[in-house]
């Protein structure tokens, strides 16, 4: 996607389509005014006629408006006085981005200068815009032969229009929402991508075009490798699979060699059947997306590495697949971890913590400032927090509002669940130090607690995004969540 911001008049710029907000009782924009008068009234005689009200998410879509150089407009609802709240704010511009691609339109200008979140500033706006812009026109279509794909090119430049000289801090707001986009849309594909091609061996492939592609140093680990570690907890999981395990570990030194990273851990289950404890087939499908923490960890590395962060970040990931068969471990087996800690698994079906467990000791070798998991762990997690929230489990106070305020400002929200100790004993095993599982009560929370025993010797959060993923449904596919979230996390870290 092509950015640019253009000092440039409404009425005048050469373009698909200009996109003007219109306020409540149709009120309209400075932006909006001057393509009326330019048309002899025509845009508020067509809001006269229609039932646009200038609801934050309301557009209509003009054609044919006379004395302007646009082949159309997109009028979009900016609320009362343009004062928006974040979620209006993303509301507003989110539809009219999709209308764009719904159009068919693939060049853009945008003047919204209007269109405000309270408590952000333009360079804010121009980051989610632009965001928004590469997600809105996401498409997943390489599994589909020409009979299938969708006709027409999607939206490829989107232009600001602003009144004045272009600042260097609004193309960098725009660049940087783009390489968020990006990442997001990454998160995406591999999250799509079907289960019979994207493995761990593919996940490792992907991770190694990223040497090249990103500048990135990339690392994988075989099942030798792993054994020699001592992950008896990782490879249990994978046993039962023809596809042997990997462990990926993504570095980008951005920022001084002595910075101690933040390390990303995501689960990266390429497809769940649930093992020996078989899972119900209705909506099985949607296990292949039992991958989407491993995948939101290559959409952040893509992102930090395309903004070129000054942050020194390494993504870990443990990838398996989990499949039932004679070699496949048992309930009742009793496995070592990488720590030592022995575990009883009595739910084959609880593999994702007994995944991330080893790759959470694998990663204090990096001496981490903090590690953050991402996983979708739980179904009890879906149950609690539904599609909206990601759930954000952390011992740790401070690590915990950094991620609820990041969440809150790349609107990729997480919403804070107890870690207590007073939930692991729920998880102790007659015949070995842990159980993997802590019966139905608090299941994201006793999930929560199985990792934190491996995570003690550093900063640590844990991000449930079992129901924010993905969408299931009509609209089912990946959602890139919480690529945003944590993109914009690293990016407070670093200073910017
Ligand atoms: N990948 C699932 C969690 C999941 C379930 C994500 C539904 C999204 C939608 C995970 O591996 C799992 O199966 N968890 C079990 C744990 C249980 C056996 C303690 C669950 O949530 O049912
Ligand atoms: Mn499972
Ligand atoms: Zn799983």
């Amino acid at each position: 996607m092509d950015f640019s911001i253009k000092n440039a008049q409404p009425e005048k710029v050469r373009t698909a389509c200009v996109v003007v907000p219109v306020f409540g009782n149709r009120k309209l924009s400075d932006a909006a005014r001057r393509i009326d008068q330019s048309s002899s009234g025509q845009l508020s005689r067509a809001l006269k006629n229609s039932d646009f009200d200038g609801a934050p998410g309301k557009t209509l879509m003009l054609f044919d408006v006379e004395g302007i150089g646009a082949a159309r407009v997109l009028v979009t609802g900016a609320g009362k006085n343009g004062r928006l709240n974040t979620s209006e704010f993303h509301k507003a511009v989110q539809n009219a981005l999709t209308t764009l691609c719904s159009a068919g339109i693939t060049d853009a200008t945008l003047f919204v200068s209007e269109l405000n979140a309270t408590g952000y500033d333009e360079q804010w706006a121009a980051t989610k815009i632009a965001a928004l812009a590469v997600g809105a026109a996401y498409r997943f279509d390489v599994m589909k032969s020409d009979i299938g794909k969708k006709a027409g090119k999607p939206l490829s430049r989107v232009s600001l229009g602003i009144n004045g000289k272009p600042s260097r801090q609004l193309q960098k707001a725009l660049d940087r929402g783009r390489a968020i986009g990006e990442g997001t849309n990454l998160a995406r594909d591999l999250g799509n991508l079907p289960p019979n091609i994207c493995t761990p061996d593919y996940l490792a492939q992907q991770a190694k075009k990223m040497i090249r592609l990103n500048r990135l140093r990339v690392n994988v680990l075989d099942v030798a490798q792993m054994k020699k570690l001592g992950m008896g907890s990782l490879l249990a999981v994978a046993q039962g699979s023809r596809q042997p395990a990997k462990l990926i570990c993504i570095e980008h030194r951005g920022g001084p060699a002595k910075q101690k990273p933040v390390v990303l851990v995501g689960k990266g289950v390429t497809f769940d059947t649930g093992g020996i404890s078989l899972k119900p087939s209705s909506e099985m499908d949607e296990m292949k997306y039992d991958m989407s923490g491993a995948g939101s960890v290559f959409g952040t590395m893509h992102a930090v590495s395309a903004m070129k962060l000054p942050l020194n970040v390494v993504g870990v990931i443990p990838a398996v697949e989990n499949m039932p068969d004679g070699q496949a471990t048992r309930p009742g087996d009793i496995v070592t971890s990488m720590s030592g800690q022995t575990i009883e698994i009595l739910n084959t079906d609880a593999e994702g913590r007994l995944i991330l467990c080893d790759a959470l000791t694998y990663a204090e070798r990096y001496e981490p400032a903090a590690v953050i998991d991402i996983a979708t762990l739980t179904g009890a997690c879906v149950i609690a927090l539904g599609k909206v929230a990601t759930g954000l489990f952390s011992p740790d106070d401070k690590l915990a509002s950094e991620l609820i305020d990041a969440g809150e400002t790349s609107w990729d929200r997480a919403w804070r669940m107890p870690v207590w100790d007073d939930y692991q004993e729920q998880l102790s095993s007659n015949f070995a130090d842990v159980a993997n599982i802590g019966g139905r009560p608090a299941g994201s929370v006793t999930a929560a607690c199985f990792l934190a025993r491996f995570a003690r010797k550093y900063r640590w959060a844990h991000l449930d995004i079992a129901g924010t993923a993905w969408k299931s449904g009509k609209e089912k596919g990946s959602t890139g969540r919480p690529v945003p979230l944590l993109t914009q996390f690293l990016i407070k870290r670093a200073g910017w």
